[in-house]
C-alpha cells in the first residue's frame, strides 16, 4: 500500500502492517539513523566498539528516532537533514543506555531475544557501558549548540532516573496507588518520548504552539506505551517480547492491572504478596493471575486507560497542518495499543 496517498490508519489494522506503513514513509531516514548509530558507536576502545555493535545489531523497534523525524517533518522541517538524523540517533542512544542500566536493575537476562549486556558481559561492564552511551549521546547533542535541546535532554534523563529510583523504593509494595504508578511510569518512560517529539519539532523550526503540541503528544503516547508494556508483561510470551514476560510481579513491581484487581478484590492481596516475596509463581501461577485480572475486568480497565492516553495523544495533533507525516503520527498511538511486542 502506498503510504503517500493513504489516510490515517484505523485502530483495527494489523499492528505489524501499520508499523510497516508508518516506517515505510521514512525508510530512507531510518536507514540513515542505522548508519549514524554505527558511526556514533565507534570507539578506539575495542570492548566499547564491540558492545555498542552488539546493541545496535540487536535491533529494537526504533520508535523514538522515528518520532523525532516524523515530528520534524510534521512542522514543516527537513527530517532528512544530517543534523536531524544525528539527533534522532541521539534519542535512540539515550534509550539504549536506559535499557542497559534497566536490565542490571531488573536482573534481566534477555533483551531483544539475546542475552542482555549484564548477563553476557557482567554488571560492571554494563554500568560503564550505559554511562558511555549516555555521555556519547550528550556529546553528540552538543553539536547542535542548542540550549533548549540540552535542557530537554537533561530533564528527560534526570526524570527517567528519578522514575527508576522511585520504582526501586516501592518494590514489594502492594498498596501503590494509580497516581503513584502513573508518576513513575511517566518519569521512567513518557518524558523521553515527549523529548523525542519536542526536539524533532524544535529542529523542524516549529513555533511555540507546534512545539507544545508535539511535547504533549509525546507525553501521552509515552504513557500509553509503558502502560501497554506493562500489559504485555501479563499477556505475552518471552518469545514474542524478546524479553522475559511475567517478571514485573516477580521483581516486586505492581502494575496497573494488579492495582485495579486489588482495589476490587482485597482477598487477592495475599496471593500477590506471596508471588513477590517468593519471586516465583509456584503457589499462584501466572495463568491464574491472568485469569483473575481478566475475569474481574481489571485488565480491560487498564487497557482502557492506555487507549485514553492514546486518544489524548492523537487529539494533541489537531492544531498541526495536515500532511502525510501528521497522518503517520496520528497512526502511531493505535499501533502502540495494538502491538504484541
Ligand atoms: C522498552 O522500550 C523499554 C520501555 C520503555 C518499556 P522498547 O519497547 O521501545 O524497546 P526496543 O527498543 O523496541 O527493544
Ligand atoms: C522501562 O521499564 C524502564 C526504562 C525506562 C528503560 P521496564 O523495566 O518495564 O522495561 P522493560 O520491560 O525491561 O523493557
Ligand atoms: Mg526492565
Ligand atoms: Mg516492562
Amino acid at each position: 500500500m502506498n503510504m503517500q496517498t493513504s489516510g490515517p490508519l484505523t485502530a483495527l489494522e494489523d499492528p505489524q502492517l501499520s508499523a510497516r506503513r508508518i516506517f515505510s514513509l521514512i525508510a530512507p531516514e531510518m536507514a540513515e539513523v542505522e548508519a549514524e548509530f554505527e558511526r556514533q558507536a565507534q570507539s578506539n576502545i575495542q570492548v566499547i566498539a564491540y558492545i555498542s555493535d552488539y546493541l545496535r545489531a540487536s535491533g529494537g523497534k526504533r520508535v523514538r528516532p522515528a518520532l523525532t523525524i516524523l515530528s520534524n517533518y510534521a512542522v514543516g522541517g527537513e527530517g532528512a537533514r544530517h543534523n536531524s538524523i544525528r539527533m534522532a540517533t541521539v534519542m535512540e542512544f539515550l534509550h539504549t543506555a536506559t535499557l542497559v542500566h534497566d536490565d542490571i536493575i531488573d536482573n534481566a537476562e534477555t533483551r531483544r531475544n539475546r542475552p542482555s549486556v549484564n548477563s553476557r558481559f557482567g554488571n560492571q561492564t554494563a554500568v560503564l557501558m550505559g554511562d558511555w552511551l549516555y555521555m556519547s549521546a550528550f556529546e553528540t547533542s552538543l553539536a547542535e549548540r542548542s540550549l533548549p535541546i540540552l535542557d530537554i535532554l537533561t530533564a528527560a534523563t534526570r526524570k527517567m532516573t528519578e522514575g527508576e529510583l522511585l520504582q526501586l523504593t516501592l518494590l514489594g509494595h502492594t498498596d501503590i496507588t494509580e497516581k503513584e504508578y502513573l508518576f513513575i511510569l511517566q518519569h521512567k518512560t513518557a518524558y523521553l518520548f515527549s523529548a523525542c517529539c519536542e526536539i524533532g519539532a524544535i529542529m523542524g523550526g516549529a513555533d511555540a504552539v507546534g512545539q507544545a503540541a508535539l511535547r504533549d503528544y509525546g507525553m501521552n503516547l509515552g504513557t500509553a506505551f509503558q502502560l501497554v508494556d506493562d500489559l504485555l508483561d501479563f499477556t505475552a510470551s518471552d518469545e514474542t517480547l524478546g524479553k522475559p514476560a511475567g517478571v514485573d510481579l516477580l521483581e516486586g513491581k505492581l502494575t496497573l492491572p494488579l492495582i485495579y484487581l486489588l482495589e476490587g478484590d482485597p482477598e487477592a492481596r495475599s496471593a500477590v504478596e506471596t508471588v513477590m516475596r517468593e519471586g516465583s509463581y509456584r503457589k499462584t501461577t501466572r495463568e491464574s493471575l491472568l485469569e483473575q485480572v481478566e475475569r474481574t475486568g481489571a485488565l480491560d480497565r487498564a487497557r482502557e486507560r492506555a487507549s485514553h492516553y492514546a486518544e489524548t495523544a492523537r487529539d494533541a495533533l489537531n492544531i498541526l497542518p495536515s500532511s502525510k507525516y501528521t497522518d503517520a503520527l496520528h497512526s502511531i498511538p493505535s499501533y502502540i495499543i495494538e502491538r504484541d511486542r
